[in-house]
């Protein structure tokens, strides 16, 4: 290993999100989806190089940045996209919540499939439009997207269906036959379609990822595709994003939604994406290795040592579904709380009380420590 993914700096008094929560209390945030491992050289050096330049006035996207982001979804996602195509954002909840004004008039609805990142929920409600959620089905153990419970769901006011791709929370990535009949029943029932791909580039199974992007075209649904490298590299807290929209008019009505609400992206935040696209690789192929040997001791030590919890196996992502249900614990992800790990709650993401989701985006011996503690709790009960 090149790089070093056993060890953190100390993040206490940093403005972490995932780690003030539990500021002065021995509980380990295992909970937001933001990784304890130090970013990859490669980028902190880039940075360094944009604040020795030392002129942070008003920013556009670089043309460095954009032919970067090109690249990136030519090499790594098999999409060829023209620089117009691409609308940069500070980040994806605020282009879900832009998109849900765009693209769904008051009296029409959302329509997607649950358990799902909490934003897919709550951005319909913040544009006071309606929202439809069909369950994922789990097929022997596969996580799969209910067709049938779609078309039943499915009514003339439904405007925009929004993908989770890959998966937050079950971890699945979804083949490209499964994507196409999505693409194919958006386009039947005339449904913009947003692929949120934040996770992408998370795929720890040798899988294919299918943008949707390879969905777009004539004879498919209008498609947004949503990318960043906040999660892959974790670099949330430099808030850029890119959203792809191939069609003119699709991507005219949502940049016209967006007017006068959205900042230009700081010039640090092209910067490390930028960076990240172009030298972040060689990080990444151990950045996943590590979490392909999280992953698994996850599922091995839920297996064995945490009776009446059940998971999944976990095709993308750095966070585990955990099914505690069969415990009866009044409120599961307070119970682990109480016991010094912070998982987070699977209600808000749209399951039932019981459902919890664990970030294992750490040191291992962080992650063992969580595990321990989670062990321990239950023996105590
Ligand atoms: C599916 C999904 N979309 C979007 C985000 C957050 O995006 P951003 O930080 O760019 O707003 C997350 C973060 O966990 C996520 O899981």
């Amino acid at each position: 290993m090149n790089y070093d993914f056993n060890t953190c700096p100390d993040r206490a008094g940093s403005g972490s999100l995932k780690w003030e929560r539990y500021a002065g209390r021995d509980v380990i945030p295992m909970w937001v989806a933001d990784m304890d491992f130090t970013s990859a050289p490669e980028i902190i050096e880039a940075l360094h190089d944009r604040v020795s330049h030392g002129v942070f006035g008003y920013t556009v996207p670089p043309s460095s940045t954009v032919e970067a982001a090109i690249a990136y979804l030519r090499e790594r996602h098999g999409a060829e996209v023209t620089p117009e195509q691409i609308v940069w954002f500070p980040g994806l909840v605020p282009a879900l919540n832009v998109a849900c004004r765009a693209f769904v008039p008051a009296g029409s609805e959302v329509l997607t499939c649950t358990p799902v990142y909490p934003p897919f929920l709550s951005s319909p409600e913040f544009a006071g439009v309606g929202l439809k959620t069909v369950d994922l089905m789990e097929i022997n153990g596969v996580w799969e997207i209910d067709f049938d419970g779609l078309e039943s769901a499915v009514t003339p006011n439904t405007k925009l269906f929004i993908l989770c791709n890959p998966h937050n929370p079950v971890g699945r990535v979804f083949p490209r036959a499964t994507l196409e009949r999505l693409a194919e029943f958006c386009c039947r029932h005339g449904l913009v379609l947003i692929s949120d791909e934040i996770h992408c580039d998370l795929v720890l199974d040798d899988l294919p990822h299918t943008s949707g992007l390879k969905l777009a075209g004539p004879a498919g649904p209008p498609v947004l595709s949503m990318f960043a490298p906040s999660k892959t590299f974790n670099l949330a807290g430099l808030a850029c994003a890119f959203v792809v929209i191939p069609d003119a008019n699709t991507r005219r009505v949502f940049q016209k939604s967006a007017r006068g609400l959205i900042t230009e992206i700081n010039a640090l935040g092209y910067a490390g994406c930028e960076a990240a696209l172009k030298f972040g690789w060689p990080w990444h192929r151990e950045m996943i290795q590590t979490l392909r040997l999280n992953r698994d001791r996850v599922e091995d030590f839920v297996a064995t040592s945490l009776p009446g919890i059940r998971t999944w196996h976990l095709e993308a992502t750095y966070l585990a579904w955990l099914d505690a249900r069969e415990l009866k614990l009044p409120n599961a992800a307070k119970f682990f709380e109480d016991h010094g790990v912070g998982l987070s709650d699977g209600v808000p993401f749209g399951a039932p009380q019981g459902f919890l989701r664990l970030n294992f985006g750490c040191p291992r011996s962080q992650l063992d420590e969580a595990l321990a503690r989670m062990a321990k709790a239950l023996a105590s009960r």
